[in-house]
This record gives C-alpha cells, structure tokens and sequence, in this order.
C-alpha cells in the first residue's frame, strides 16, 4: 500500500513540499498551529506568493473542483500521528533575536508534540535547517517520548523561493541522513519519481546530510560576496564588474550562475545560515574554519551602506533632509512577496533615518514592507513611486522594472538619476532618455 505522509509546518518550505507529495501520488495530511494558515490552505489558497504554487495546491486539495482529494490539512497532532507512516518537519528556523544562532524553538515544539502521538511504526523526516548535532538529539526526543517504533532521518531542503515547486518536483539533489537500510528503503520510496527523473540520491549519516544544507548555503553566500568584493575593488579602479563575473564565468571550474554583484543576498536563509553555522562551529571548537564567513557577512553588509551613500551622494553629496528618494522593489528577491532580511527595505530604512522622504513599490512585497517598516510610504506603482523624486533606487530586479520606459518615468522625477543596486536594467536605454545611470561596482558613464 503507498505511503501516507504528513508535512508539519506549512511555511514556504511545508506548503511547497506537502503539494509536491501529493502530486507524486501520495495522500498527505498537512498541519500547521496556525488555524488561519489551515483554513486558507484547505480553501486553496496559499499565504505567500509563490509562482505555481497555489494551482498545485488546488489539483489536489480535498474539496477544489477537479481535485484529486489527495492533500488535507489540520492542527491536530494526535490525527498527525495516526494518519502518516513518514511525517516530514518543515518548520522555520529563524536567527535569534540578538544573537547568531539559530532558534530551535519551533522545531524542538514539533518534535515533542508529535512524538507522543505515534503508536505505530513511523519515520520521521526533518527537512528544516539546523545546527549540526541537532539530529542526533532529536532521535533521542523520539525514543524517550514515541510509544511506537519510530525512526529519525534528515533530507535537507534545497528550495529556492521563486522556483520552490519546479525544485520541489525536480531537485538537483536529494540528501538523506540516515541510521537504517530501512529508512533509506522508505525514502527511496517516497523519492521515486525525481530518482526516476534523474535527481542524485545521496546517503549519508546524520552530521553530513545536516552539513550539506549549511556548506551549501555558505558556499553560495561566499560567491556572492567575492564578486561583491571585486565590485568594490573595480569602482576603486575603475573596472567593470559585470563584465569580470562574464569573463571569470566562462572558466567552467568557476561557473556562470551566482556572480550577479549589487545590494548583495537577503532573505530568510543565507544571512541565518551562515551566521548560525559560524555559532554551532564556535560551539564545536571549530570557529577557526568559518572566520570567512564573518567577512562574507560584512562584504555584504557593506553593500547596503554604500547603496546609502550612493544615494547621497546623487542628492548633492550632504543630508537626506527634503530630499525625495524613490526605492523600486522592497522583497529580497524579485518572483518572492519576502522581505525578510531585504537589503531593499534595509536601505529605504536607513535613509529615511537620515531624513530622507522615501517612497518604496514592489509589485508583490508591499504589503509584507508595510508590516515591517509602517513608516515608509508606498506606492502602488513604480510611476507614482518617482513622483518629484530626486533619486531613483533599482533594489530588487523585477521583470517589470526591466520593462519600465525610462522616457516615460522621466517625466515625473525632480531629477533623472537612478542607481542600479541589482545591475539589471539597460544602463544605455536609461542614459539614451536622458538620465544619470550608476551601477554598483561599474564605472561612471
Ligand atoms: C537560498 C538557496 O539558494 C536555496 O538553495 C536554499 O534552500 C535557501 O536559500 P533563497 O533564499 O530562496 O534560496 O534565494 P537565492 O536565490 O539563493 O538568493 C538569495 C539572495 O542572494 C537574494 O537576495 C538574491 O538577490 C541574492 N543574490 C543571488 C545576489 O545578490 N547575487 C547573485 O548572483 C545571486
């Protein structure tokens, strides 16, 4: 008989995966403490923007026309416990408030609450991202607190938001930390498909499969700050960053992807993961091997201060004080409605500390931007955004800002200046309609 599986959590990372199981065939009950959450998921709907996301979510929730019935949702742990063989923990992980390391609470809560509830025999998956070690202690919540026979593996999650169900589907990989030929047996299961498809199967023990997560994140965040350092190191010699990434990108060892330079990475993970990982490694009397990583963090840091001072000086070099500043995008990534972490809304905040007047639109973000920084103004589009503005900030590379006429946004600013923080819109179409164009780490035309 197939598999029944259950998500806990239904975050990015839950919601994605609970609709992608379904869609391999499985019956999937999903849970969340939050009822809001699982009353607008059972409807269908999802809490987040995500790209594909709420169609899959409807071919199978239990009650949407057409759907195959496959995927319902609670907040019942005890139903939790008896419907599924392979329940999967996807909950968040977030940096703790004041410190680097990252907060257990939400995924120590799930452990506990579920394990009482499984008399059978059962497999239960984390997929969050933790400190290296926490495995371990988790298996040993499972044996103390399950009446049934029940294991612990770790299957890192490698989604990115944006492309969450397209790499949910068709992972570049799947990693499994396990203890038994049996575990590894039902997660071959549950993974046929994408095995079948061609996705890498990779067994390894507890400690890697929780490392891979964390190397692979840091290694990623490391590449974009070196290519920030270089932009740095060209608007000191006047060299063209984008243009270094094009050439050192071509050597095959280097690769292509993950070189774009600007107001460098944000977001819920990378900024987390890698300062937790320099925590756990102090913990581990390993902080020697990621001392790196604190200059990753500040390279990228430093983007955002210089995007300010960028900014101020297109304002005529002194105080913010009067001066209007439009700021076009406010998620840490276009295709996303997160600001988490946003190096967008981070340098709409600190110029406003500065007296500046700033307007932010982002055509998904604007209401997770209000939440988070009520005090900045809004606009519904990226021609009132500009409005009398003295300056205009590219933050986050939306298609449509790709698409905006420069022509048109002309006619509405005070002055036709605009800083490209994410080197994505067509600096000669801009300069050609008359504006100053200035890009991060490229020289001045
Ligand atoms: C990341 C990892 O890519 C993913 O594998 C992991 O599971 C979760 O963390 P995500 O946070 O969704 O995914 O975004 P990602 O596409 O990695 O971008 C992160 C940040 O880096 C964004 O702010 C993006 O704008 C920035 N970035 C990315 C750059 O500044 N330059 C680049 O070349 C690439």
């Amino acid at each position: 008989m197939a598999l029944k599986i259950t998500v806990i959590g239904t975050g990015y990372l839950g919601a994605t995966h609970a609709a992608a199981m379904a869609e391999l065939g499985f019956e999937v009950l999903g849970l969340d403490v939050v009822p809001e959450k699982i009353e607008l998921l059972s409807s269908g709907r999802v809490p987040m923007y995500e790209p594909g996301l709420e169609d899959l979510l409807r071919r199978h929730v239990a009650g949407a026309e057409g759907s195959t019935g496959r995927l319902r949702f609670t907040t019942s742990w005890e139903e939790v416990g008896a419907f599924g063989d392979v329940h999967f923990v996807c909950v968040n992980t977030p940096q703790k408030h004041g410190e680097y390391a990252c907060d257990m609470s939400f995924v120590d809560a799930a452990f506990t609450s579920l394990a009482p509830h499984l008399h059978g025999p059962a497999l239960v998956v984390g997929k969050s991202t933790v400190p290296v070690g926490s495995a371990e202690r988790l298996a040993r919540v499972l044996e103390e607190q399950s009446p049934g026979d029940v294991e612990l593996a770790w299957n890192p999650e490698f989604l990115r938001e944006g492309f969450a169900v397209d790499d949910t589907l068709h992972p570049d990989r799947i990693v499994v930390g396990v203890r038994s030929a049996h575990a590894e047996k039902l997660l071959r299961e549950v993974y046929a498909t994408p095995v079948a498809e061609g996705s890498p199967f990779v067994v390894t023990d507890y400690p890697t499969a929780e490392l891979v997560k964390t190397a692979a994140n840091s290694f990623l965040a490391t590449k974009i700050s070196f290519i920030n350092a270089m932009a740095e190191v060209c608007e000191a010699a006047g060299g063209d960053v984008v243009k270094l990434a094009e050439a050192i990108g071509h050597d095959e060892r280097i690769g292509r992807k993950f070189l774009r330079a600007g107001v460098g990475f944000g977001g819920g993970c990378l900024p987390k993961d890698i300062r937790a990982f320099m925590a756990r490694a102090g913990e581990l009397g390993a902080d020697q091997a990621l001392t790196f990583l604190r200059e990753v963090d500040s390279v990228n840091m430093r983007r955002r201060g210089h995007m300010v001072e960028l900014a101020r000086e297109a304002v005529g070099g002194g105080s913010f004080l009067g001066k209007r500043v439009a700021v076009l995008g406010a998620t840490f990534k276009p295709d996303s409605d997160d600001v988490r972490d946003s190096p967008a809304l981070n340098v709409a905040g600190q110029i406003q500390l500065q007296g500046g007047q700033v307007t932010v639109y982002d055509p998904k973000g604007n209401d997770n931007a209000r939440r988070l920084f009520p005090t900045l103004a809004y606009a519904d589009s990226a021609q009132e955004a500009v409005r009398g503005a003295d300056v205009v900030l590219h933050l986050t590379e939306w298609r449509e800002f790709r698409e905006l006429d420069p022509a048109v946004l002309g006619e509405a600013v005070s002055s036709r200046i605009v800083l490209d923080g994410r080197n994505a819109l067509d600096g000669e179409a801009w300069r050609a309609a008359g504006w100053t164009y200035r890009a991060m780490g490229r020289p001045r035309a």
